[in-house]
């Protein structure tokens, strides 16, 4: 049997108290440095010399409802949501949204972004000028949706709701120092479009058939009737981050899916049978859709998310979307070999031998990071010769150990049974369809190694996309953890004096592949850098929620960073010119109430010391700061604005101050000064610099 894991933070207090007791070896950074990160397409980088830090004046923090740079730089809006993609389609009517009108719209609550060029090349160019911008539209806000109606939505309304997720494709491009949106004539016509929870998929690689998912295809063919032979009009839904490959695809990563589903009768014959077997009771445990209690009445949710008339549904959901924005013809596919999570992002690198890995955290507490390596080589030559290279290859979970190795698992059906045995656990997999819809459960089995939220995985590439070794791995929070770490500086609990406290303000781990090849199955890991707050010199803070924490962000006796606060480590993505990591917050206000969520600079490269934090951006009112990429000249810096006003500063939730006093005023009116819309923005330099240089 396997060894029972350990959980990342008790891995880390281990090898904590372990090193204080080795000699010589404090402050030593455990892992290779990195004096090259490349983003694709991207040139240079290598070979100069390693900034010290961003090239601009640290932001203050504030909670001003706007967006906040530093001196010299502006933001614009590129595109928000409601926005029309079609010539004629006039201005957008939130209180009088239709499923129809969504369908032809910017989506809502805007996350991952993707530049991918409309004319393909490979390696990119770094002087192109017309992309497909690829922005995934990840959950429903609720309180924001139909200002000046009752909280009370009809069937109607609710298919609106569901369709303004999924992924938005828009052609934009640059014009001297700006970037705008190119509207097409109507759909078809060019790129533009919605992918929404009701558009027709495809479903590949081992878990097509696999009876859950056959079962529900149907169900959701009759809700959806007309798609094509073979599709399965169950779209995409609860996008998160994603990837982009090699080849010009774009890749949806699929999260919290669990939300979308209810339960309208938890006696229907359909529910009841689902509870007589064990995988599907399973499964609702590990993703947390509803199989016991009724939750809505029948008529709130699209027929297909009701759990009563859909058991199996959920298992549409939960994969990677692999997309063509320059072919809409080409349906989207769910990626069954992936493995199916909350996926957090599924980010690639092609190993030295030319397979594509693809890392991917799960966004959950206590779940895994992932990684598949294709069987299949990469053809950088024939672009269209790579669109099946993610339906066979082999899935693995990465497992950390104390003393700063690791190993990648391999998730198998035969050794998911095997170690089943062993542990005298019910669970059977038949068959690597079947280990792929039940990934995670296969995982811990495995021996997988918990963590706390994994959402980002970035790679440091070189400029033919070719996987470095180093591995970013974004480590959100996790606010279930109580754990007791032996010599732990970190998180000593100040309400249970010698016991620790939960993750409250997150970190970022470092993975340096074996090799530097990322097909590798053995790794080295270390922190990277812990979120919290360089000037605290006492362990314990307040935080808004009224409890002390401690947010100290030392580590083997040293600080870690220096400048710039930040909590709640969300997304990155990383630069070839600057060799910095541009870090994006979620609910760093919950930690530090004086500073909105905001956008963090943090040098790649380990030089001895902490590293240097510089604020680059801070968010409006309420929102999280989603989707950051460079444009391939790294001269624009785009990120998303996620629901802006959904909290104001003190934390109040707007739904609840809407339900309390219907005609509240919202708490943002970002973009425009009116109801507050997610938007996707970009960032200049006044004198056209690169961004951070
Ligand atoms: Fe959608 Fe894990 O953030
Ligand atoms: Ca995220
Ligand atoms: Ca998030």
């Amino acid at each position: 049997m396997a060894r029972e894991p350990m959980h990342v933070q008790d891995l880390i207090a281990s090898r904590l108290s372990r090193r204080a007791l080795v000699t010589g070896l404090a402050g030593l950074p455990l892992l290779g440095l990195t004096t090259g990160c490349a983003t694709p397409g991207a040139a240079g980088g290598a070979g100069g010399p390693i900034p010290s830090g961003a090239d601009f004046a640290s932001v203050p923090a504030t909670t001003a409802d706007a967006i906040t740079l530093p001196p010299g730089h502006e933001a614009k809006v590129l595109i928000s949501w409601g926005d029309a993609l079609f010539e004629g389609d006039g201005p957008f009517e939130p209180a009088s949204l239709t499923r129809e009108a969504q369908e032809r719209r910017f989506g809502a609550n805007n996350d991952m972004l993707a530049l991918i060029a409309r004319d393909y090349a490979f390696p990119p160019r770094t002087d192109a000028a017309r992309f497909a911008l690829c922005a995934n539209n990840e959950y429903i806000s609720l309180g924001l949706m139909y200002p000046g109606k009752p909280l009370k939505f009809d069937a109607a309304q609710m298919a609106a709701l569901y369709a303004s997720v999924g992924v938005s494709v828009v052609a934009v491009e640059r014009t001297g120092a700006d970037w705008r949106v190119v509207l097409d004539k109507a759909p078809g016509a060019g790129v533009n479009r919605r992918i929404t929870p009701f558009t027709p998929v495809r479903f590949s690689g081992p878990a097509a058939a696999h009876p859950w998912i056959a079962r529900a295809g149907e169900i959701v063919r009759q809700a959806e009737p007309g798609a094509g032979a073979g599709l399965v009009p169950c779209g995409t839904l609860a996008n998160c981050a994603g990837g982009v490959t090699p080849w010009g695809t774009y890749l949806s990563s699929e999260e919290n899916f669990n939300n979308f589903f209810a339960l309208s009768d938890a006696g229907a014959p359909g529910a009841r049978a689902a509870r007589q077997d064990p995988a599907l009771v399973l499964d609702a445990e590990a993703f947390g859709y509803p199989l016991f209690d009724n939750t809505i009445p029948a008529q709130a949710v699209p027929a297909q998310f009701d759990i009563a008339r859909n058991p199996t549904g959920p298992a549409l959901y939960g994969w990677v979307v692999e997309i063509d924005p320059n072919d809409p013809s080409w349906a989207p596919r769910k990626r069954t070999a992936l493995g199916r999570r909350k996926g957090e992002c599924a980010t690639t690198a092609l190993a030295r031998d030319g397979r594509v890995v693809v890392y991917s955290g799960d966004d959950q507490a206590n779940e895994f990071v992932y990684k598949f390596v294709s069987t299949g080589k990469f053809n950088p030559s024939d672009r269209l010769a790579n669109r099946d290279l993610l339906d066979q290859g082999q899935l693995y979970v990465a497992r950390l150990e104390e003393d700063g190795t690791g190993a990648w698992v391999a998730i198998t059906a035969a050794a998911a049974n095997a170690a089943a045995i062993e542990a005298e656990h019910a669970a059977r997999f038949s068959d690597a369809g079947d280990v792929a819809v039940r990934a995670r459960i296969a995982a811990r089995l495995l021996g997988a190694t918990p963590m706390d939220r994994p959402e980002d995985v970035e790679a440091v590439l070189d400029e033919t996309w070719t996987g470095q070794g180093a591995v970013m791995i974004v480590c959100t929070r996790n606010t279930e953890l109580g754990y007791g770490g032996p010599g732990n500086p970190r998180r000593p609990d100040p309400a249970r004096p010698g016991r620790a406290q939960a993750n409250v303000a997150g970190h970022i781990l470092k993975l340096e592949e074996a090799q530097g090849d990322c097909a590798s199955l053995t790794f080295t890991w270390d922190v990277f850098a812990l979120g919290g707050d360089p000037a605290a010199t006492a362990p314990v803070a307040s935080l808004r929620s009224g409890a002390a924490g401690h947010v100290a962000v030392t580590y083997r006796d040293a600080p870690t960073t220096t400048g710039a606060r930040f909590a709640c480590p969300d997304n990155l993505c990383l630069s070839t010119k600057t060799n910095l990591a541009w870090v994006t917050t979620d609910g760093s206000d919950e930690v530090f109430a004086d500073c909105n969520d905001a956008v963090l600079a943090i040098p790649l490269a380990e030089g001895p010391g902490p590293k240097p934090v510089k604020r680059f951006l801070v968010g409006p009112i309420g929102c999280e700061l989603t989707g950051p990429v460079l444009s391939p000249d790294e001269r624009t810096f785009f990120a998303a604005i996620q629901h802006p006003g959904e909290s104001n500063v003190a934390g109040v939730n707007f739904i609840d101050a809407r339900l309390a006093d219907p005609a509240v005023k919202p708490f943002s009116t970002f973009p425009d000064g009116g109801w507050p819309r997610s938007s996707v923005i970009y960032v200049r330099r006044l004198d056209g610099g690169v961004i951070g240089a």
